[in-house]
């Protein structure tokens, strides 16, 4: 009998909980796939994984934060403001790693054939053209990202430097390609060497993924 209420209480515990969770709170997605299937070694993945999780929990708790001055009628107030100015900076490092993880695991290279290769070539002349300007990108001085960026208005393909997380992404563009340069992606694995990091990047990415971003021009 006591078993019985237990088992009752612990099924009654867990739909309690399911109909606290707030459906409008973001998620963390899986990419512990990715263990193994890189040059990247698993600690500095597995740091790395729990970085991006700390993302998803201050873009939560801001957003709720948020909220809660909201419904104070505090929306001029100092922490409000403060708070506002800093959502960028986590969820924009909440969807960057999402898109650098995901673009991540791949062993083949670039399909020459691909409507993504054809647009490289026609926007930098060639594909090795483009890489290094990629890769030059990638090893400027500072914390940040590298994206290549596709311009929807234009059809133009622009490899672009974004400062920490939030500053220097081309509104309305496309990012097909994302490269994550901030320290802790590679000083655990890499020390100083950031060029290696980025060879090793360009082993793992996945091109079917970053052509799946990519819109075929009509
Ligand atoms: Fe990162």
């Amino acid at each position: 009998m006591y078993k019985k209420i237990l088992f009752f209480l612990s099924i009654a515990t867990i739909h309690l909980e399911a109909a606290l969770e707030n459906p409008l709170e973001y998620k963390a997605k899986e990419f512990s796939y990715l263990i193994g299937k890189t040059r990247f070694k698993d600690d500095l993945l597995n740091m790395h994984f729990q970085l991006y999780q700390g993302y998803i929990k201050n873009t939560n708790l801001l957003l709720t934060r948020l909220k809660e001055l909201e419904s104070q009628g505090k929306e001029l107030s100092y922490e409000y403001g403060a708070l506002k100015r800093r959502f960028a900076w986590e969820y924009d490092g909440m969807r960057l790693h999402e898109l650098y993880f995901a673009n991540l695991g791949g062993k083949e290279p670039i399909n020459p054939s691909s409507s993504l290769y054809q647009g490289i070539v026609k926007e930098f002349g060639s594909y090795e053209k483009w890489k290094q300007s990629f890769v030059a990108t990638g090893k400027m001085r500072g914390i940040g990202w590298v994206i290549l960026y596709q311009d929807l208005k234009d059809n133009r393909l622009i490899n672009t430097w974004i400062d920490e997380h939030d500053l220097g992404h081309l509104a309305g563009g496309e990012p097909l390609l994302v490269m994550d340069v901030f320290e802790h992606a590679y000083i655990t694995q890499y020390r100083l060497n950031r060029e290696q990091y980025i060879d090793d990047f360009f082993h793992a990415i996945d091109w079917e993924i970053v052509e799946g971003r990519y819109n075929k021009p009509s």
